[in-house]
């Protein structure tokens, strides 16, 4: 079998182009234009990458994006004053503060003082809260993308077994949740493993659909999967590789070509879920400019 290679920067040009016609809409029945506030703390090349790449989304679909970026070692009264600053703009409708933040300033305090109105990161405890009883709720990017990508592949969640590696609250803890909730998006039997997990094969050899949200290269082989069944692959790694022109390349948490010829469904890096995350966040700061007061 050779899976089928899920294509996730055409899955999310879809749900722009969705997006785009309702930000149009929004402009010319209620004169409002999304905005989205990104803060960025510090420099670390990652962090500044996914905020250039936001903020780029934003101007395709006709949203406002207004920047700011704080040195980092700037103190956490002024960030915390700057959402609140953020939290009273009517021309801001999300608020995405970019993770990590440096180790001097205490995150969960951060997220917490976020409207958890403009929380289009879902990370507020209000939303995460709403989210787990099946409320209306912002849901958190990656996995409400991943949600997306295998629901418009076809690969079906109800009555399946679902193994997630990793339970991070930005995607694996999350994931469980959405997983699990009875609705046509999920619905799923969901094993959550991590690194206390003894015997991990014995669970991702039993699964209908793998997602890989570990963080580490090659955490799952061909060996770990079961034939046929459909791989997500949530990891982002930089790999040194001098032959690159960055000098580094970016590999997932599947050892791709092998798993390739195993599965049945299988994402790529770059290429599948990346791409989702950031439609999602558009989504989002969409859904959050249409319902404020
Ligand atoms: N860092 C890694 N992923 C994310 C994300 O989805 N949102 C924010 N704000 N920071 C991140």
């Amino acid at each position: 079998m050779s899976a089928i290679i899920i294509d996730g920067k055409q899955v999310a040009a879809d749900i722009r182009a969705e997006l785009k016609a309702k930000v149009e809409k929004l402009k010319a029945t209620a004169g409002v234009t999304p905005g989205l506030a990104v803060v960025l703390v510090g420099d670390d090349p990652a962090s500044k990458s996914y905020v250039t790449a936001k903020e780029k989304a934003c101007a395709e679909i006709g949203l406002f994006s207004d920047d700011n970026r704080l040195p980092a070692d700037c103190s956490q009264e002024s960030l915390l004053q700057l959402i609140d600053r953020l939290n009273h703009d009517p021309r801001i409708h999300g608020i995405l503060v970019q993770l990590p933040l440096p180790k001097h300033i205490d995150e969960t305090q951060v997220i917490m003082a976020i409207d958890p109105a403009k929380d289009v990161d879902g990370f507020h405890p209000v939303n995460v809260g709403r989210m787990v009883i099946g409320e209306k709720a912002f849901l958190p990017c990656t996995p409400h993308g991943v949600l997306q990508l295998l629901q418009r592949s076809g690969i079906k969640t109800a009555g399946a077994h679902a193994v997630i590696v990793g339970r991070s609250n930005i995607v694996g803890k999350p994931l469980a949740n959405l997983l699990l909730q009875k609705t046509a998006a999920g619905n799923a039997t969901v094993t959550v493993c991590h690194t206390g997990t003894r015997d991990l094969v014995h669970f991702t050899r039993q699964a209908d659909i793998v997602i890989a949200a570990a963080g580490r290269p090659n955490t799952i082989t061909a060996d770990m999967i079961r034939p046929g069944a459909a791989v997500i692959d949530v990891g982002v790694n930089r790999v040194e590789d001098p032959q690159a022109p960055r000098g580094y390349r970016l590999v997932g948490d599947v050892d791709f070509e092998a798993v390739r010829a195993k599965a049945s469904f299988l994402t790529p890096v770059p290429g599948g879920v990346g791409p989702m995350t950031i439609t999602m966040l558009l989504h989002n700061t969409v859904q959050a400019a249409s319902e404020a007061r």
